[in-house]
């Protein structure tokens, strides 16, 4: 098919972490190369949740934006954008809530889990209850293809899946569907057109898998066709209407070996964070009073790196032969701890330093930061629009 195109979120929830940047940042960074891609902040969602929270929300969107460009998302590569700013994503969430059943929302694991977690909040919201629908309408308005994401979020996707399907499965064929494929083989042009035809039979009559192959390369390739009729004439291949919204895949971020000062998974609410923009004097103070093994008192003691969280952080940020300086130091007491730190103090540095230089740039020059969002806004909300258009006709609700 076609290229693929990825979106995915991230709530602002404060400055951004190494956590992070093993984990979901440096995902993006590489897939930016490999396919169309769409990155923005999902303010709504954190509205769900952090509804009595506005100043906070407002001040790590730039934040957050500002730690995405510096580690390293490429404006000219992706599109970066903030979800309030494409209101079209609200519309498309209010038209896709009038087809879905309350019960499927209600059994969406996170529904339940997130309500214990947080129990200090009421969230027994309108909203938080349509966070996953909201957020299948940031997917769908793109038809995005792939949707990399973490595992805990498989749920929503597969929730988005049922979504589509249920929303072409009601209104597939727009009207007048067969008359615009029609005209869509006018399009075409006369020889193309013919192919197209005789492709199309073929296939339909025959079962003949290559020419269903071949007719879907010769619509690909007509840069001439706007998408909706490529769309079209694509389904019309295979006797079904139009597909409207697409059900996209997930794609798993690799998961992060990335652990806390404290040996637990890095997260801010185990406070156990280095921050992307850490100041290199904090982050040397962080990781020199790291615990380490409990059983190595003094200088002397023999210790086991298996005790001990410098000794995971060595796992991410070691070669092979410092892996290897660590352990026989720790468990022959050839080392102190404060030794055995120093190299990861090194590494961490050396990582953060091209962040924390590009983060500078973006830090001094606000307007430039505000400009990549209003762009890459204005590109999201282009694709957007078009989707709306094909939704609204298919809702009757286009009036035009
Ligand atoms: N719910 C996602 C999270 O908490 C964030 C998100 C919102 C998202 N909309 C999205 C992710 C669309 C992928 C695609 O991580
Ligand atoms: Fe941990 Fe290194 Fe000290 Fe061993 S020597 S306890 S691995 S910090």
């Amino acid at each position: 098919m076609a290229i693929e195109r990825i979106v995915s979120g991230m709530r602002p929830t404060g400055h951004l972490h190494l956590g992070h940047y093993n984990g979901v940042l440096k995902n993006w960074v590489n897939l930016q190369h490999e396919a169309e891609s769409l990155f923005f902040v999902a303010d709504w969602h954190a509205l769900t949740t952090h509804y009595d929270d506005p100043e906070i929300i407002e001040k790590n969107v730039w934040d957050m934006v500002i730690d995405w460009l510096a580690a390293g998302i490429d404006p000219a590569l992706a599109t970066i954008f903030i979800q309030s700013k494409v209101p079209e994503h609200a519309e498309l969430h209010t038209l896709l809530s009038m087809i879905t059943p309350l019960g499927w929302l209600e059994r969406v694991p996170t529904y339940k889990d997130q309500q214990e977690k947080l129990s200090s909040k009421d969230l027994s919201t309108y909203g938080f209850l349509g966070y996953p629908l909201l957020q299948s309408a940031d997917i769908l308005i793109y038809k995005a293809t792939q949707v990399p994401v973490g595992e805990d979020q498989v749920p929503h996707i597969e929730f988005t899946r049922e979504v589509a399907r249920r929303f072409n499965h009601l209104y597939g064929k727009e009207i007048g569907y067969e008359e615009k494929a029609e005209e869509g083989i006018k399009k075409l042009g006369s020889k193309k057109g013919q192919l197209y035809r005789e492709l199309k039979t073929s296939y339909q009559e025959e079962g003949d898998d290559q020419a269903l192959e071949a007719a879907q390369a010769l619509i690909d390739e007509q840069q001439s066709l706007s998408l909706g009729d490529k769309e079209r004439l694509l389904g019309f291949l295979e006797g079904g209407g139009k597909m409207i919204l697409i059900e996209p895949e997930y794609k798993l971020t690799p998961a992060s070996k990335m652990v806390g000062l404290d040996g637990q998974k890095m997260s801010k609410s185990y406070n156990n964070t280095i921050a992307l923009r850490e100041d290199p004097k904090e982050v040397e103070k962080k990781i020199r009073t790291m615990p380490t093994d409990p059983a190595r008192i003094r200088r002397n003691d023999p210790g086991n790196p298996n005790n001990c969280p410098v000794w995971q952080l060595h796992q991410v940020y070691s070669m092979e032969k410092t892996q290897k300086w660590a352990k026989e130091g720790c468990t022959q007491a050839g080392i102190g701890c404060v030794e055995c730190k120093q190299p990861i103090i090194e590494s961490v540095l050396k990582e953060l330093k091209p962040i924390q230089e590009r983060a500078k740039d973006y830090i001094e020059s606000p307007d430039l930061v505000k400009s990549v969002v209003a762009e890459g806004c204005e590109k999201a909300r282009k694709l957007a629009r078009d989707t709306m258009r094909d939704v609204r006709e298919v809702m009757g609700i286009d009036l035009s």
